[in-house]
């Protein structure tokens, strides 16, 4: 017996596990109820009289040295798995690709940083609109063809609802809720039901300004629309306005730039024109004062809007509008530098 036990001492001495599984087989071998060392401490019975105690002793050394040697080994795995916690926690699994910001968000940003300059605030409004917001509250008449579904995403089921097509809709949300001086830009994105190609799209974006306040006149609008695009295209940049209409404002002008990529000269971009349009603007009309609860006697007010698509493709010639919804990484990524 005292032969067998020293052979066990010596094979737990050396016990080697190269893994957790290896580790529990040769807890299983040794010190489970049916391991090597309950075989012998069953046969502890038959040990002669004047042996016990010595073997007994010796017994209950193999079974603790076993034990300890197990959980040493154990320990060892433990801490060989935290050893690899203790590197560089913060370190990521994958290197992360550093996202860039959409032309059309940083185009964005600069036409509120400016208007900002000139103590405009953002305001926003909701995509999915009712009939008052997007036509009736800003003087289109019942039978304008915008209303018509070709123009506008109606929902079916409730032709009061519909997706707006302008951001001209935040000014009427803006004047219901408030009084003059009112001074907002609306960016946002707006829908019209379009035939997808290079040059429309079903939604794109456009950022709308609004200014009511007492004796606001053409000449301020003027002043401002100078500012924004010499600000927006460089200093040399001319403007010139043309008569135009919109329901929602009296006198309305469409506002042309000199072409920024002939310098005015003409080229094909401008159709040799020298001029681009980029944004309409105008007077707001009386009547939609009116239907917003404003004094038309006491106030006025100026609005203009652009679309945001338009802005960018003069800032990058971006010849096809669809790359600015379709997430090409390579398009996106040429913008890395821009802001
Ligand atoms: N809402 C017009 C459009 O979508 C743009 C516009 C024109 C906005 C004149 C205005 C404005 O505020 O005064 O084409």
């Amino acid at each position: 017996m005292i032969a067998k036990i020293n052979q066990l001492l010596e094979e737990v001495e050396a016990l080697k596990a190269a893994n957790a599984e290896e580790l529990e087989a040769l807890r299983i071998k040794y010190l489970s109820k049916k391991g090597a060392i309950n075989d012998l401490m069953a046969d502890f019975r038959n040990v002669a009289a004047e042996q016990k105690k010595e073997v007994g002793m010796r017994l209950n050394e193999l079974k603790a040295k076993a034990q300890e040697k197990i959980n040493a080994l154990k320990e060892q795995f433990e801490t060989q798995e935290n050893g690899a916690c203790e590197l560089d926690l913060t370190r990521s699994a994958y290197p992360i690709e550093m996202g860039t910001r959409h032309p059309l968000s940083i185009v964005k940003n600069e036409i509120i940083d400016i208007f900002a300059r000139l103590g405009f605030s953002i305001a926003e409004g909701p995509e999915i609109e009712d009939d008052w917001h997007v036509f009736s509250a800003l003087n289109f008449a019942e039978d304008h063809p915008a209303r018509d579904m070709q123009d506008t995403f109606f929902i079916e089921s409730h032709p009061d609802i519909l997706l707006r097509t302008h951001t001209s809709s935040v000014q009427t949300r803006a004047m219901e809720v408030s009084q003059p001086p009112i001074r907002i830009i609306c960016p946002g994105r707006v829908y019209r039901n379009e035939a997808i190609s290079y040059r429309a799209h079903c939604f794109f974006h456009q950022v709308e300004a609004l200014y009511v306040d007492k004796d606001v006149s053409f000449t301020d609008l003027k002043q401002v629309l100078l500012l924004f695009a010499k600000e927006m295209f460089g200093a040399d940049t001319k403007i010139r306005l043309r008569p135009s209409y919109f329901p929602f404002t009296e006198p309305s002008a469409e506002m042309d730039i000199s072409c920024n990529i002939c310098g005015g000269k003409g080229c094909p971009f401008c159709k040799h024109t020298g001029w681009v349009e980029i944004l309409g603007c105008g007077m707001v009309d009386p009547n939609v004062l009116e239907a917003n609860g404003i004094d038309s006697k006491i106030y006025s007010g100026y609005a203009l809007g652009m679309g945001v698509e338009r802005i960018t493709n003069l800032k990058y010639q971006v010849k096809d509008l669809r790359m600015f919804s379709e997430n090409d990484t390579r398009f996106l990524k040429e913008f890395e530098a821009a802001y």
